[in-house]
């Protein structure tokens, strides 16, 4: 849209450049005193986000329009592709084993980047505050970038970056072509216009290298947030131990989708005395390539398109895996599970968002326009999962957790 010359309701330029709410800085900054104090008491999650969420709140007020929009379209895309090429290249990992003051030319000998690329690259995060300068074309890694070591955080970015980010750009475009119209289709998706393919998200991922990436990206994903089977959210022994069938070959629990198992494991490990079975599924391409995993559990190729080959376990399990779908395509995945389901015995439990109508996380919010674009679906909210769920014979029995944008723990029965 071009706004014409002259239209009385654009607003004088000087917005560009005034702070975006100076007024609310002393308030925030109370907030910021009382909630530090709260938090250097507590040393608990919860006010740790809130302290976070205010300091956000504080750089929003202080910032100006003009260099908001610098931060967005600059500042940022340059440390994404930034990060990712350092990353590929393997200089976090190079800085993370010197573990103190190294420069550009020794990064650029052990990765073999151009020491000129690199030292652009590196004064950016620098100045970004990802890396620390301490001289000349010289670094010290923070916290995040030593951390950037590890699979589970570097991943994401090739993921995403390398993977994903055609699509991102060229989702304005396909929506203009669709009559600027939302499409939620299985078929005809962001990704098959932007890359002129026949695939999802999974196959075309894996097509340029970067299965295991989304695998250990999502493992990544979980770290650190409150767990379904923590016992302050899930009651897991009153609600799926007690009462289920304790011969050795029922099936306790079966991860539908479950990736290389991280969920299970973490199953296994908090709930070692549970009855019966642990049962992995997923794609023969992703079960084969599991590195470690507690043989207790029971590895499953499996097509959750196809009919589920466990039947009447005490709890089928599904993390991440329904919002990746249109509602057409997560109906045909329900009705293999239902289909399995005892009456009266089993669970579904369904650990993902449930965005709230009002005062959604941004990290929730965030998720929600990626799936969009990238998988032609949603994060759901409760409308929406009831009206998913009940059509295919299920009925919602509570909504466990979900604090703070994670994930909540939608426990299903038979209708
Ligand atoms: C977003 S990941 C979530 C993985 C895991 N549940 C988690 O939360 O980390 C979705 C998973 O669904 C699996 N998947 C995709 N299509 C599948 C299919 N047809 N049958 C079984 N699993 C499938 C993928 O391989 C992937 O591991």
């Amino acid at each position: 849209m071009i706004i014409p010359n002259g239209d009385s309701h654009v607003p004088d330029v000087s917005i560009a450049t005034s702070p975006n709410d100076l007024a609310s800085v002393p308030a925030i900054l109370k907030q910021i005193s009382a909630q530090g104090e709260q938090l250097s008491t507590t040393q608990d999650y919860d006010s740790r986000l809130q302290l976070l969420a205010s300091a956000r709140a504080l750089v929003q007020a202080l910032e100006t329009p003009r260099e908001t929009m610098i931060k967005h379209i600059w500042a940022q895309p340059a440390v994404q592709v930034g990060i990712t090429m350092m990353y590929e290249a393997g200089v976090f990992h190079v800085m993370a084993r010197k573990n103190g003051p190294i420069t550009v030319k020794e990064c650029a000998e052990a990765t073999k980047m151009d020491p000129n690329l690199l030292a652009r690259l590196m004064r950016h995060l620098g100045s970004m505050g990802h890396i620390t300068e301490t001289g000349v074309d010289e670094y010290t890694p923070t916290n995040f970038s030593r951390a950037m070591s590890l699979r589970i955080i570097g991943d994401g970015y090739p993921c995403i970056i390398n993977g994903l980010f055609n699509t991102l750009s060229k989702y304005g475009e396909f929506t203009k072509a669709h009559g600027n119209k939302m499409v939620l289709s299985h078929t005809d998706t962001p990704l098959r216009y932007a890359e002129k393919v026949d695939m999802d998200v999974f196959t075309w991922l894996r097509s340029l290298g970067l299965g295991s990436h989304l695998n250990n990206h999502m493992a990544g994903y979980h770290q650190g947030r409150p767990s379904w089977m923590d016992p302050d959210v899930y009651p897991v022994k009153d609600r799926l131990i007690k009462g289920a069938d304790t011969s050795e070959n029922a099936p306790f629990l079966v991860d539908i989708g479950g990736s290389t198992g991280h969920d299970i494991a973490e199953f296994l490990t908090k709930h070692p005395n549970h009855p019966g079975k642990l049962i992995l599924e997923d794609l023969p391409v992703v079960i084969d390539h599991i590195n470690h995993l507690d043989p207790r559990i029971e590895r499953v190729p499996y097509d959750f398109h196809t009919e589920q080959p466990h039947k009447g376990a005490r709890a089928y399990y599904m993390h991440s895996v329904l919002h990746d779908w249109p509602d057409d395509v997560c109906a045909d995945i329900l009705k293999n599970v239902v289909a399995a389901m005892k009456p009266g015995y089993s669970r579904l439990l369904i650990n993902e968002c449930v965005i709230p109508d009002c005062g959604a996380d941004w990290q929730a919010t965030a998720l929600d326009v990626m799936i969009m674009i990238e998988f032609s679906s949603s994060e759901r909210t409760l409308a929406d999962w009831t009206r998913l769920l009940e059509p295919a014979g299920l009925r919602i029995i509570k909504v466990w957790g979900g604090k703070n944008g994670t994930e909540s723990l939608i426990e299903c029965e038979l209708a």
